[in-house]
């Protein structure tokens, strides 16, 4: 093995896309992925690779400062790829302290275990933060987020995030750590948890269950296919540069009240039923607090300096994505059993 990278929270959705890239297109890479398996930590996201002899899986918490030692002289990481959080608004707007103990404290965690493995050494050594768009807050109808736009974080994930991307580059600047960071739009396709708008209603809309549109359904997002994303986060941590920033978009902005009605439409033909069958399932409840109107990602700096273009038009992403859940019901169904449903319950009742 030429060298060993430990990604964080692998076992999740923008996770086990990376792993499985990194297993299968780099054998010479050691990868070793660390991940406490929360409600969202799934390891059936990983069983095509998990006999593969470059991965190996560890169960524990970033925040366990002698486990990421024993884990760093162990493995003799040459670079982290940092995707553990906890990731969900809604769940932040109830506990908040959470999200800080494992967005803020677990990156500081995560970065002191690195900085004292790696003890000032740091030609080819790599801290990659995997961070969101929202850390830049809310658009108005017009403009986008860049690499400079001013953090304004106004929920509390959001605002756990922005700390952890303060953390990351206050230690770039502090001991010349050497990190990257990517801020990335709203991401979908197969293994996405439930709790998202995107799977929640393809799950809905097979068990013809309503789907709950926030508000008007008017905030936009601007969404990516997972796999797309992988790959730019591929192209960063190996090309990009140390001390940088990068944002991840699509340019696919879509307010939510179409994008559902365009999931409807498709599921409708896919399932055979009556056209406007699903969009009758629509249904409009209480806004989110503090609900941002718009995000959307100008990523003209990772085309123009490392080449990175998004591969799939959202339709067919979209389908991609549909055609995968229906094939996985039962992975839909083991997710959506147990505490998913007493969380379900409680946030739509
Ligand atoms: P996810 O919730 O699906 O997965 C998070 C993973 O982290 C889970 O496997 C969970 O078990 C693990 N985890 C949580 N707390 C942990 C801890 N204390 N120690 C170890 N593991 C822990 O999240 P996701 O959607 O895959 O997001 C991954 C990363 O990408 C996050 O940092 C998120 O902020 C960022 N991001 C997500 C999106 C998106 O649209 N989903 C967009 C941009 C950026
Ligand atoms: P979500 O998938 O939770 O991602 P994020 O909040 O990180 O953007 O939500 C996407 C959009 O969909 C957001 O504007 C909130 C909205 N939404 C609903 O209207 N209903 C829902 O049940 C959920 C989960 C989200």
């Amino acid at each position: 093995m030429s060298s060993s990278i430990l990604i964080t929270g692998g076992a999740g959705f923008i996770g086990s896309h990376l792993v499985r890239l990194f297993v299968t297109k780099y054998p010479q890479y050691n990868i070793v992925n660390l991940d406490k398996l929360t409600y969202a930590g799934n390891l059936e996201n990983l069983k095509d690779i998990e006999n593969r002899p470059n991965y190996s899986f560890v169960k524990g918490d970033i925040t366990d400062l002698q486990l990421l030692r024993n884990l760093f002289a162990e493995h003799k990481f040459s670079g982290v790829l940092h995707c553990a959080a906890e990731s969900h608004v809604d769940r932040s707007i109830t506990d908040p302290l959470a999200f800080v103990t494992t967005n803020v404290l677990g990156t500081a965690t995560l970065l002191l275990a690195a900085k004292e493995a790696w003890d000032g050494v740091y030609d080819g050594k790599v801290f990659y933060h995997i961070s969101t768009d929202e850390v830049y807050g809310s658009l108005g109808e017009e403009g986008f987020f860049i690499e400079e736009t001013a953090y304004d974080p106004r929920s509390p994930y959001s605002a756990s995030k922005a700390s952890s991307d303060h953390m990351v580059r206050a230690f770039y600047h502090t001991y010349h750590f050497p990190v990257k960071i990517s801020n990335c739009s709203n991401n979908y396709g197969p293994f996405h948890f439930p709790e998202k708008l995107i799977p929640l209603c393809i799950h809905n809309i097979i068990n013809n269950k309503s789907l709950p549109i926030y508000g008007k359904g008017e905030n936009v997002r601007d969404w990516l296919f997972v796999e797309d994303h992988v790959r730019a986060i591929d192209v960063i941590y190996h090309t990009g540069k140390i001390g940088e920033t990068y944002n991840i978009g699509g340019h696919n902005e879509w307010t939510n009240i179409a994008l559902v009605k365009e999931l409807c439409r498709q599921m409708d033909e896919k399932l055979g039923r009556e056209k406007g069958t699903s969009e009758k399932l629509i249904t409009y409840v209480k806004d989110r607090a503090g609900h941002d109107l718009r995000y959307a990602i100008d990523a003209t700096k990772l085309k123009n300096e490392l080449g990175w273009l998004p591969s799939l038009q959202f339709e067919e992403g979209i389908s991609k994505t549909i055609d995968w859940y229906l094939a996985n019901t039962e992975w839909l169904n083991d997710v959506t059993s147990g505490a998913y449903l007493e969380y379900y319950n409680k946030q739509y009742s």
